[in-house]
């Protein structure tokens, strides 16, 4: 496989959006499926679904070490320490909710601080946000710089002894910040703070070596990482796998059940309650071999060079507002056009085939901040490359003179 004929890998460019061929710019929202993953899920269920963890029959044995031996290639992907800091989520939703939950229940009081950032999607604050009405918790907000990063010494500021967990995105989905995220758990350990790594925008593009990065939680999102929807990962460091009540209740996440008293499972089975994503589960481990192949750091390369081509395109358009200018930046480019709405920019880009998002991306306290209601967002995937950038500056050109702008 070669990153300059990827496309090939991915049947949906096969197809032309409006006549067009498609050039797909909305892969922080959701990444395209290479055919190997494809006929993974389809061979499973041609072939070997079954429930896993239940049933002793041959399908079932054989699906449920499939699952299994998912578990270990993202164990050793991540380079977790062990297999059991593996948790499978329906998505980062789920996976900072989890954290939120079982962490809140036992560890945060009235009183204790949250400490997020302005950048947060609400996938990392409306789950703190209840521990906010439930126990008391008060959630403290890193402010964004006017370069739309946020600093070390920001957070420094607003670390009290009431800090219980810091909780932080690894990369914006609108500035594309990448934040100093080693810096913050160092400091965090000097205090004794727990890290939750909102990894949503991280893992798709940069390698993630959970020994090296030293949080406590990282959340993953396979959808945007050219694997199956419905389906994350929580990285969970083991001292937590060993300290945290269950999430959910349901079959699976057991050790006995009797009328007037239930133990636990002691391991990462008391998070992953009912059935589990099978085939889901089971296909990721080949969108792993996909970015195994191509190598992470080759496609963020090539990604860091399509998004500096792209920037470089669109700021020679006067009447273009580029969103954020952070220190260092991952493959999100959000903006603005003069006098037309976001959702208008999306419409008329969608006629030339050019996919992107249009809106406050799940971001509004960081909306209201820049003082706007939406933005336009076109992000990188290992799919795209300079054309893709000439056909979006070109795009945008064509949806200035439908407004005469
Ligand atoms: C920064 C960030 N956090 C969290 C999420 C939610 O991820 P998921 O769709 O896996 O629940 C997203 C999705 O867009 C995101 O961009």
């Amino acid at each position: 496989m070669d990153i300059k004929n990827i496309k090939k890998e991915f049947p949906i460019f096969k197809q032309k959006i409006n006549g067009k061929s498609l050039v797909y710019l909305d892969s922080a929202n959701s990444s395209q499926k290479p055919q190997v993953v494809i006929d993974k899920i389809s061979n499973f269920y041609e072939t070997e679904f079954s429930n896993v963890g239940r049933s002793v029959h041959t399908l079932a044995v054989k699906a449920t070490n499939r699952f299994e031996a998912s578990r270990d290639k993202v164990q050793k992907y991540l380079n977790a320490k062990h297999r059991e800091e593996i948790i499978f989520t329906k998505g980062a939703t789920e996976a900072i909710n989890l954290v939120a939950s079982s962490f809140g229940k036992k560890y945060v009081n009235n009183g204790d601080e949250i400490l997020i950032t302005e950048l947060e999607h609400h996938s990392n604050y409306v789950p703190w946000h209840y521990l906010r009405l439930e126990k008391g918790a008060i959630i403290k907000f890193a402010q964004v710089n006017k370069d739309g990063d946020v600093e070390i010494e920001e957070i420094k500021k607003l670390i009290t002894k009431k800090t219980k967990i810091i909780a932080i995105t690894h990369i914006s989905n609108v500035t594309g910040a990448i934040l100093p995220i080693e810096k913050i758990i160092e400091l965090a350990k000097e205090k004794n703070i727990p890290v939750l790594i909102d990894g949503t925008q991280g893992a798709p593009h940069s390698l993630i070596d959970m020994q090296k990065i030293d949080c406590d939680f990282y959340a993953i999102s396979c959808h945007k990482m050219y694997g199956p929807n419905g389906l994350g990962i929580l990285y969970m460091k083991k001292k937590w796998v060993d300290a945290l009540p269950p999430y959910q209740g349901g079959g699976g996440m057991i050790n006995e059940v009797k009328q007037q008293e239930i133990t636990f499972a002691d391991n990462h089975t008391k998070f992953e309650a009912g059935t589990m994503q099978t085939a889901e589960v089971v296909s990721f481990a080949e969108s792993l071999n996909f970015i195994e192949e191509l190598g992470i750091t080759n496609i963020a390369k090539h990604e860091n060079e399509t998004l500096e081509y792209g920037l470089e395109k669109l700021r020679m358009n006067n009447s273009i507002k580029i969103i954020g200018s952070p220190k260092s930046r991952g493959s999100v480019l959000c903006f603005t056009l003069k006098d037309i709405h976001p959702h208008d920019i999306a419409t008329i880009l969608d006629e030339d085939g050019v996919a992107i998002r249009a809106g406050h991306h799940c971001c509004q306290i960081l909306h209201e901040k820049l003082g706007m209601a939406a933005t336009a967002r076109a992000s990188i995937g290992v799919y795209n490359d300079k054309e893709d950038m000439d056909k979006l500056s070109e795009a945008i050109k064509n949806c200035q003179k439908v407004f005469k702008n």
